[in-house]
């Protein structure tokens, strides 16, 4: 108890002299202390953790973000880089009160659209979907989309490597890098970016930076490569009898039109209920154990409706699917995706739950979902599972919602034995517990337990670019040492 105290005054004050002086860095209202940090910076979107914080610093520039590591080096204090706090991993926030965030809302302009060049030059705190809507306005567009897109900046996007509903068909954040500026430890600004296609002047050292969440240096800009606009694009919503059936049927598809799918998204009906309690008219048009949500689009003026009723007409009569709507009108196709993310709303407004992210062959999905949800069946009675995700790119959801009667302490106890059991499930399988929410503070042990070598690796490289280890300590790897 002492102990605390006392360390607690020193941050006091250190603290005081300290936020001075960074104020005096940074342009008007670059720093929120006190009852000026709003909830969303310390509170996860999950609701699943409360940070601390001395400060919430939001420079305006890479020069601002140099000198805050300045002055943070020399303050012993650590800097947890945040950009839209929609991580699901608690890279974004620390329990302990000895960093400051550094927020990167306000470096937000797209500096350079050059649509021969097909890139993109932007800060690291333009928010995904505001991008989409000016790539939009140029006849663009980027190969990203994920539920949290109208908060998820790019800077965090690249951070976590996100990967969304398009992974099958552009790849992850890390497949749109052309290159970064990244603020390390010690202030310098670094730059990769040339916006060249081929730049083969040896391998680009910032790129770990692309997955890095924030333990390398922050990143201020990135340069990103877009594509032309579709000039067509189709959604259906398809019943399937099983996960098997489900897979089959995005075999089927490969077939029909795999230049042209772009997603290829699963939901068991139990995930139903829980996207229309968040809306009550979000009812899904058809009932069937297995939701699948397909797009396929173009920049081809191609008859994609026709070619895609015709694709799912004969999956019905193989068997392999029950029965399908395709979209008739804009409208239609958003309320569909409505349905896909009013679930994962729904996951969070119902309070704590075990949630998951992994990944694995996708020929191993479907009994890699029958194996789960028998254990849960089995082994956690009462608990409800969910499985969900990006099937067609073997990245499952399975998540698990305690019983109503249970109290949420009793919920979090049994839900870490479930996690693990989930854990050791998807590494027999040869799988991987992280597929696109990154490592964090929640997996960091994992990741040393399961991958020493590369977890030891990465850290021998952290320490020649951060030796005194104030870069978001804590978060991707495993360290007793904290900042001063
Ligand atoms: C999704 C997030 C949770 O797929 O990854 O909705
Ligand atoms: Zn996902």
């Amino acid at each position: 108890m002492m102990q605390a105290k006392v360390s607690d005054s020193v941050y006091a004050a250190r603290g005081h002299a300290f936020l001075e002086r960074l104020t005096k860095v940074l342009s008007p209202n670059g720093i929120l202390t006190g009852d000026q940090i709003g909830d969303a910076f310390i509170r996860d979107w999950a609701r699943d953790r409360i940070g601390r914080t001395l400060a919430v610093v939001r420079p305006a520039s890479a020069q601002e973000v140099s000198q805050v590591c300045r002055l943070c080096a020399d303050a012993g204090v650590g800097i947890v880089p945040q950009g839209g706090h929609t991580g699901l991993v608690g890279g974004a926030q620390r329990p302990e009160e000895n960093c400051i965030i550094l927020s990167t809302q306000r470096m937000n302009g797209i500096l350079d659209l050059d649509c021969d060049n097909l890139s993109c030059t932007v800060e690291a705190g333009v928010v995904l979907e505001t991008l989409q809507a000016t790539l939009k306005e140029q006849g663009q567009q980027f190969g990203v989309a994920i539920g949290s897109q109208g908060s998820a900046q790019i800077g965090g996007l690249i951070s976590t490597n996100a990967g969304g509903m398009q992974v099958l068909r552009h790849g992850m954040m890390a497949a749109h890098v052309m290159g970064l500026e990244l603020v390390l430890a010690d202030g310098s600004i670094v730059s990769s970016i040339s916006g060249l296609h081929k730049d083969n002047r040896g391998p680009d050292p910032l790129r770990l930076a692309i997955g890095g969440e924030g333990a390398f240096g922050i990143i201020t800009k990135a340069c990103l490569r877009i594509s032309p606009q579709w000039q067509c694009a189709a959604t259906a919503y398809v019943g399937c009898a099983s996960f098997v059936d489900a897979l089959a049927l995005l075999r089927h598809l490969r077939g029909a039109a795999h230049e042209v799918l772009s997603a290829f998204e699963v939901m068991s009906a139990a995930c139903l209920p829980l996207a229309k309690r968040v809306d009550p008219t979000l009812v899904p048009p058809l009932e069937a154990p297995v939701h699948v949500l397909v797009q396929l689009g173009s920049v081809l003026d191609l008859p994609l409706d026709s070619m895609l009723e015709d694709a799912l007409a004969a999956a019905i009569e193989q068997g392999i699917a029950a029965d399908a709507v395709v979209a008739k009108s804009d409208r239609q196709v958003q309320r569909l995706w409505a349905l896909r993310e009013g679930l994962v709303e729904g996951h969070s407004r119902r309070g704590y739950h075990v949630r998951s992210d992994v990944s694995l062959r996708l020929g191993q999905l479907p009994d890699a979902v029958s194996a789960l949800e028998a254990m849960l069946e089995a082994e956690f009675p009462g608990w409800i599972a969910q499985s969900y995700g990006h099937m067609g790119d073997g990245n499952l959801h399975f998540n698990a919602l305690p019983p109503e009667t249970i109290a949420e302490t009793e919920a979090r106890e049994i839900g870490r034995q479930i996690e693990q059991r989930i854990f050791y499930m998807v590494l027999d399988l040869d799988g991987s517990f992280s597929a696109e929410h990154g490592i964090g503070r929640t997996k960091a042990g994992w990741f040393h337990e399961t991958m020493p070598a590369r977890h030891d690796l990465l850290a021998r490289i952290k320490a020649a670019l951060d030796p005194d280890t104030m870069m978001n300590p804590g978060c991707l790897l495993v360290q007793e040492d904290g900042p001063r």
